[in-house]
């Protein structure tokens, strides 16, 4: 599917918005992504995973600029078209009997504005949110509580630190972020009782489960693909001490 970019501007250091219009023939749940071909040609060969970071006459990304892909992709002009795949994945669950608290870190953050926006807007709901970034010239939202490393913005620290003496069993914790704070998040999820859907990621070949190159372990000694089976996952179900 080819869309047109609408917009595409830096939010913040390294950091791009990208709006492509809206064909409008699907719902995408927060939590899904697009597998996006960088190229009309064929480099880099393999398709770039982003997640959803907003939909309405538009499909929003928020990207990092880490490598050639996301490279490219930041140079691309308004008015270009680039071809998509998706929507893939199966998307966060809203529960609304519990205390909804989002926690993000970095570009983690991005699906969570999404997930923030529908719950807020399309259920009514509310929801708490706390966004971590090293720096205030990586922060590209002002929704929600916002911490930084250095206390250049916001509360100083992480997003965790910002929260995690207030968390409780009827917390229900949607987590996206860096490694070591997922990690995090899923001991205080133990010792506090909370429930957490957490989105994973990893590298991706094909986006379509077939190659198996974006596996993680699970506890029960077997494996799940993130890109069928998740990117959300119950934290309960992944074995943290392998990842
Ligand atoms: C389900 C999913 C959703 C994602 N959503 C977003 C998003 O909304 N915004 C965003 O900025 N990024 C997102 N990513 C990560 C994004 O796909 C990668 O940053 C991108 O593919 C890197 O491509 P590149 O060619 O620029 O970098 P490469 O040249 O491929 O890699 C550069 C560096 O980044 C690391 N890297 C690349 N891809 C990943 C990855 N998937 N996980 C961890 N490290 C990686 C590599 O190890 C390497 O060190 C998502 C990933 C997944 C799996
Ligand atoms: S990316 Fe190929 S199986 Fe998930």
């Amino acid at each position: 599917m080819r869309l047109k970019i609408v917009e595409k501007r830096q939010v913040a250091k390294d950091t791009y918005v990208l709006k492509v219009e809206n064909p409008a023939l699907f719902d995408i749940l927060p939590g899904q992504f697009f597998m996006i071909r960088i190229n009309d040609f064929n480099y880099p060969l393999l398709r770039r995973p982003l997640s959803v970071a907003g939909f309405s006459n538009t499909i929003d990304f928020i990207f990092k600029v880490v490598g050639e892909g996301t490279k490219i992709l930041s140079l691309k002009k308004e008015g270009e078209f680039i071809d998509f795949l998706g929507s893939f994945g199966n998307g966060f669950t809203i529960n609304s009997s519990k205390r909804l608290v989002l926690i993000g870190g970095g570009i983690g953050v991005a699906p969570l504005l999404y997930l923030k926006d529908t719950i807020e807007n399309g259920y009514k709901l509310k929801c708490e949110s706390y966004f971590g970034f090293n720096t205030k010239s990586e922060v590209f939202t002002s929704s929600g509580n916002v911490s930084t490393m250095d206390g250049s913005l916001g509360f100083k620290g992480t997003a965790v630190e910002m929260i995690q003496g207030d968390l409780d069993k009827n917390s229900l914790i949607y987590a996206c972020g860096p490694l070591p704070m997922l990690k995090k998040l899923a001991l205080l999820c133990f010792e506090y009782g909370c429930e957490m859907q957490v989105s994973l990621e990893a590298r991706m070949a094909c986006g379509i489960g077939v190659c198996l190159g974006c596996v993680v372990p699970t506890v029960n000694g077997d494996f799940k693909r993130v890109c069928v089976e998740g990117p959300v996952f119950d934290y309960e179900e992944i074995q943290w001490q392998e990842m």
